[in-house]
């Protein structure tokens, strides 16, 4: 099967350029100059027309939790659902984290991941190891995840008593990682602190989701993430931050990558967009009242909007002291999965579903000016794939590469919410009522037409397991 893609704007994340893209099978085999006679000369069992559109390399989502089991129930997105809704929003690939907690052994934790992933995802997918219990057992285990084609693993200076890793833990983990090449990603909030705001917001009655924010407090961040580039100086390890959330825990990176350290930071969607006071102490939704804001509950917080957490993000994107834009995919329904923390909103499960709109929200930075067409997919899939080696085969537009492809329409126009364009296995949107300049037209997983005319037409199981290399950022 041969799809010529026609008429459209190649973007990549240096350039554009007008060209015709050439599938055969799962690879692109041709990028051409359209009139050329190059172009003239092909033809293919089918004909896209991306006259006006964009054709960029789809989208990478380094950061997904599907069906993890978390805050006293399971994530609500299966690996079916969740590449599907993946596949909807132009996603090509996700980097799912597989879990070892502390007491188990990371094979098993690694195994059971790939039990649930096999055979029912819809696109490719890859795993970074959680190490959520670092002994001699497990850091004797991550020698074994380079083979594996894990070549990250996370570590969390939150959640005690749940994945949480002590600063010698985390010390013999990042020598270890030095010394195998692994990339440390790090969850960077100093929970032991936490935990006690937390405690007694609850016992001055402060029990709303609001409370989470507050006593997710930002210099509780700064402190961690300043904590982990020290501890990442130290052992000359790299250093990946997740879903970095506020201003001053920018300007660590900013000031680490200054200094020449190897350390990199990821922000989300609702860290651009969504803030302390109009998402966790929302009250709008007369079903949920004042439990409106568990929708928005996820670590680190939504931040204030007061305090210019979400123009520090953008201008982090700008200045690359943030290098991509994750979703941090972590899906909770309100009924009976949110609901588990009314009236104590340190059991609300933590997470937010973003990965059908990552690309659309991104998109809207280039509609605003915040960020150029090239960055927008530099940060969405060029940058991931060479972070966490996958590059040359994702992340690009060229002859030999696969074939994950989107069609982007700039003058489409996508309506986000439950009833609209969600296919999220969620009973509500964390992104409702957003209206999206851009369109994701058609996407291509590997040579296949998964989603095309508005309607999906790929299948659970067309996802192949990744086996990443090294990260391609260092030398
Ligand atoms: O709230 C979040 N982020 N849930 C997912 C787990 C994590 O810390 O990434
Ligand atoms: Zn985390
Ligand atoms: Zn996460
Ligand atoms: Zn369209």
């Amino acid at each position: 099967m041969t799809i010529l893609i026609k008429g459209g704007t190649v973007v990549s994340s240096t350039g554009r350029t007008e060209a015709d893209v050439l599938v055969d099978g799962e690879r692109i085999v041709a990028v051409v100059a359209p009139g050329s006679d190059l172009a003239a000369g092909i033809t293919a069992d089918k004909v896209i027309d991306a006259t006006g559109k964009y054709v960029i390399p789809g989208g990478i989502d380094a950061h997904t939790h599907m069906q993890l089991p978390f805050g006293g129930t399971e994530a609500s997105d299966t690996f079916e659902t969740g590449t599907i809704a993946a596949a909807w929003g132009g996603t090509t690939s996700i980097i799912d984290f597989a879990v070892q907690k502390t007491g188990e052994r990371v094979e098993d934790g690694l195994s059971a991941w790939h039990e649930k992933a096999r055979g029912n995802c819809a696109v490719d997918y890859g795993f970074h190891q959680i190490i959520g219990g670092v002994d001699e057992q497990s850091l004797k285990a991550m020698e074994t995840l380079v083979d594996e084609g894990i070549t990250s693993y996370k570590m969390f200076m939150a959640y005690p008593g749940v994945f949480y890793a002590t600063d010698d833990q985390i010390l013999r983990a990042m020598q270890k990682a030095r010394e195998l090449g692994l990339m440390t990603m790090m969850h960077a909030e100093n929970g032991p602190v936490i935990d006690v705001l937390a405690e007694q917001l609850y016992n001055q009655g402060k029990t709303t989701p609001y409370f989470h924010g507050i006593a997710r407090a930002w210099q509780m961040e700064e402190e961690a993430t300043h904590r982990a580039i020290m501890l990442a100086h130290l052992t000359d390890a790299p250093l990946y931050v997740v879903h970095v959330s506020a201003k001053q825990a920018v300007e660590q990176l900013a000031a680490a990558r200054d200094r020449g350290q190897n350390v990199f930071g990821e922000t989300c969607p609702q860290y651009l967009y969504l803030s302390l006071e109009e998402q966790l102490g929302a009250t709008g939704d007369p079903t949920w009242g004042d439990f409106e804001g568990a929708k928005w509950v996820c670590s680190t917080p939504l931040r204030s909007r007061a305090e210019g957490h979400q123009d520090a993000m953008w201008q982090g994107l700008r200045t690359n002291d943030l290098q991509m834009v994750s979703t941090d995919h972590c899906p909770f329904c309100m009924k009976d999965q949110k609901e588990l923390g009314r009236g104590d909103f340190r059991a609300i499960p933590n997470g937010i579903g973003s990965i059908e709109h990552r690309m659309d929200l991104l998109y809207q930075g280039v509609v605003t000016g915040q960020i150029s067409l090239e960055r927008w997919v530099e940060l969405t899939s060029t940058t991931p794939a060479r972070m966490f080696g996958l590059y040359g085969k994702k992340g690009v537009i060229q002859p030999g590469a696969d074939a994950d492809i989107v069609v982007y329409d700039p003058n489409g126009h996508t309506s986000i919410g439950v009833g609209k364009t969600h296919h999220m296995a969620m009973d509500h949107s964390a992104w409702e009522g957003y209206e999206i300049d851009g369109h994701v037209d058609v996407v291509i997983s590997r040579g296949s037409v998964v989603v095309s005319d508005g309607a999906f037409h790929g299948r659970a199981g067309h996802g192949q397991y990744l086996k990443r290399g090294l990260t391609q950022y260092l030398v």
